[in-house]
């Protein structure tokens, strides 16, 4: 048998032997004084669903422990948000009606726009995000403008641009464009400059693949296509270097921040991302991501604490600096009780 280096980790003899990686791990305190990454409120992100009125927050039966919230009631959970330490919401709307080009969207009377106006009155210092699309508003459900039976990119950008001055307006500190159409960074860029928003910030969903993982988002959104799907705007999920020409795309035209998701099934995408982009990195751990673990945990096949925590650690070890999370209240809670 040929001697390998692996062959003698573990013996005394020979220079590869002194290396002994579990000295690393011998005590609790020393493998949490050598974390190389940890997860933490701070770095969280709390996507919030908004009714299209007043009223109690309702349960959403596809995503269980996640609420839909009215865009009064949205204020309380504000500042219970900033007292667990998460700093940011990701804001998405449901229109009262549904119309054939979306229109309620950019309307300064959307649910997203009231949404805006009662957080920034409850709790000025939580960061506002809103999604930027069209699925939830158009009766088709597509994220965009149809033309015939296809998404029309340019009007579809203009629109976009709309939604983000009327978020602007109210007071939304980014606008997160998630309909995955060419050059809608740089269209919002010039709609959000035009109107005077210099400072409104752009996070951009730039790798976003079609994935079978927004499953239990689309009931909670209302948002499932009435035909066909979205392979034509969003990404074939095998494509890792289209992710990254996404993504030089999104921060040539201006992004703020970089978004890529799903998260978990993307960790390699995130990682290349963070090797070739200075910009702040975000994941999505999407819907799907959060149904798989619930589901399994109420079986009892998984302890859900120790898999949330994993999954979202996988996810900065990868290189993403924040996460949007559905599960960003209870890893402050576990945070606050202690490991
Ligand atoms: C809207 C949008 C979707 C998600 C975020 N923004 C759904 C989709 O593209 O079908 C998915 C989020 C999740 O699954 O948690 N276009």
């Amino acid at each position: 048998m040929p001697r390998t280096d692996a062959s003698r980790i573990g013996t005394r003899s020979g220079a590869s032997s002194s290396e002994r990686l579990r000295r690393l791990r011998t005590t609790p305190a020393i493998r949490e004084l050598l974390a190389e990454v940890r997860t933490a409120p701070s770095r969280l992100v709390y996507p919030v669903f908004l009714r299209p009125s007043e009223g109690r927050p309702e349960a959403i039966p596809s995503l269980p422990g996640v609420l839909r919230y009215g865009t009064d009631t949205v204020g309380t959970l504000a500042r219970d948000l900033l007292r667990e330490g998460i700093p940011a919401v990701l804001l998405f709307g449901l229109p009262k009606r549904k119309e054939l080009d979306g229109h309620e969207a950019w309307s300064s009377n959307s649910s997203v726009v009231h949404a805006i106006r009662t957080i920034r009155r409850a709790a000025p210092d939580l960061v506002i995000w809103t999604d930027l699309c069209l699925c939830s508003y158009t009766r088709h459900g597509h994220c965009g403008i149809l033309r015939g039976s296809e998404i029309d990119n340019d009007a579809t950008v203009d629109r976009l641009g709309r939604i983000a001055v009327a978020h602007a307006r109210a007071g939304a500190h980014f606008v997160a464009p998630s309909a995955m159409m060419d050059h809608q960074v740089a269209g919002i860029r010039s709609a959000l400059d035009g109107a005077g928003f210099e400072t409104t910030g752009i996070v951009a969903y730039a790798a976003k693949f079609a994935s079978s993982f927004y499953g239990p988002f689309r009931d909670a959104a209302d948002s499932t296509p009435s035909f066909g799907d979205r392979r034509a705007y969003q990404m074939d999920p095998r494509n890792g270097r289209e992710a990254l020409r996404e993504l030089a795309l999104d921060a040539a035209e201006g992004a703020d921040v970089l978004l890529i998701k799903p998260a978990l099934p993307s960790l390699d995408v995130i990682a290349r991302a963070r090797v070739q982009f200075p910009h702040p990195i975000a994941a999505y751990q999407v819907s799907g991501e959060y149904a798989m673990i619930r589901a399994a945990a109420e079986r009892g096949w998984l302890d859900e604490r120790a898999a949330v925590i994993e999954a979202t650690n996988a996810i900065h070890r990868a290189g993403a600096d924040l996460v949007i999370s559905y599960f960003a209240r209870d890893l402050a809670r576990w945070s606050r009780e202690g490991r």
